[in-house]
């Protein structure tokens, strides 16, 4: 653990693997250029620390974000099909963030096929299938449980319509398949009409997830607020970042009643890593909410500003959204911003 010299917010921070290091590393900097006092402690996640100490989440990394209530993460790699169970959802679970929330909004100066997109994605972060409560029953038989309760159902459309109601939007679309899962679906799906009846000033619909990935593909600028359970808010969330300009972009939040783990949608990336070719705005703007949460919202509205301008030039952009520049290349351009803005 590393620790910066004595400054206003104390905030833990993950760098996680892959691509996580080096975007953590571009976020760090533009927050601490964005005249926000920051105090970082720095602490490690993933497969380099299970070998190490043989847990990927080691306690003493989920006290600290307990004890300091906030946290900027980089993705960390989940092995796929064996070994250790996602550091994510762990850290999810067992600090209550129950809401993952995704702003997605077209950037000006990121080229995609859609204009004018600004919805927010709400998912619930903490039951459905997502949790991977799985077993096999016999060989070649397994099952994995949906568990799905009224009171995260309940929680989570609350948290949404909330957060309607103080951003001034005006719809939340409850996403679901209650048609097939008419228990666990049709719960999630009654809890968020019985909660929208205390929010007259916000309308609510809903649409079977098959629908709705087409509606989105469609004509996304039509959407506003859209609610989903765990699994469906994974899937979906990726397909918003694409109808922006990829996961590169696309920030993230994790909140719970105590704590806050800001993160990119994406993950470790590890076609990129350690090439510093990654795009850092998804982080950068994940942190930019962040300074939010903590109140710093002039600081946020700066490094949001900077994000743009730097965007505005293509010379400054990454592979991903076509242009050539590097990690660094573009990183500089945004602080270059933020001293010029
Ligand atoms: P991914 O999001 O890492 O990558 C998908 C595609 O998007 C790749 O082509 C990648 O190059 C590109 N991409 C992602 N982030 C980018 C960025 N910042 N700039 C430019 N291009 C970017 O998804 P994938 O490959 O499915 O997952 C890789 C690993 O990440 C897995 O182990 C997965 O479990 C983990 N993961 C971790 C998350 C977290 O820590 N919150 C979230 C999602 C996945």
């Amino acid at each position: 653990m590393t620790t910066a010299p004595a400054a206003g917010h104390r905030v833990v921070m993950i760098p996680g693997d892959g691509i996580g290091p080096e975007v953590s590393e571009a976020a760090r900097r533009v927050v601490d250029a964005s005249g926000c006092s920051i105090e970082w402690e720095i602490h490690e996640a993933g497969a380099a620390v299970a070998e190490r100490l043989g847990t990927p989440l080691p306690e003493e990394v989920v006290e600290a974000i307990r004890r300091t209530g906030v946290a900027l993460k980089g993705p960390v790699t989940t092995p796929v099909g064996h070994g250790f169970r996602s550091v994510n959802v762990t850290l999810r679970q067992k600090l209550e963030l129950y809401a993952a929330v995704r702003p997605v909004r077209s950037l000006p100066g990121v080229p995609s096929r859609y204009e004018n997109v600004d919805l927010v994605v709400v998912r619930e972060n903490t039951e459905g299938l997502y949790a991977g409560l799985e077993h096999e029953v016999v060989p070649g038989v397994v099952e994995s449980l949906k568990v799905v309760t009224e009171a995260a159902s309940l929680r989570i459309a609350r948290f949404a319509f909330e957060l309607a109601r103080k951003q001034g939007r005006g719809r939340v679309t409850v996403v679901h398949k209650a048609n097939i899962m008419k228990l666990s679906d049709g719960l999630f799906l009654d809890c968020a009409r019985r909660v929208a009846a205390e929010y007259p000033e916000v309308a609510c619909d809903d649409l079977i997830i098959d629908n709705c990935a087409m509606q989105l593909v469609r004509a996304p600028e039509r959407f506003d607020v859209l609610l989903l359970e765990n699994l469906y808010g994974d899937i979906i969330s990726d397909l918003c970042a694409g109808l922006v300009g990829g996961l590169g972009v696309v920030p993230g939040s994790n909140l719970g009643d105590r704590c806050a783990v800001f993160e990119a949608v994406h993950g470790s990336a590890p076609d990129l890593a350690g090439r510093r070719l990654a795009n850092p705005t998804a982080l950068i703007l994940s942190a930019s909410e962040m300074l939010r949460h903590l109140g710093e919202d002039a600081a946020a509205d700066r490094v949001v500003a900077a994000v743009e301008a730097a965007l505005a030039d293509p010379a400054h952009r990454t592979r991903d959204l076509g242009g050539s520049a590097t990690l660094d290349e573009y990183t500089e351009a945004v602080l270059r911003a933020l001293r010029n803005g």
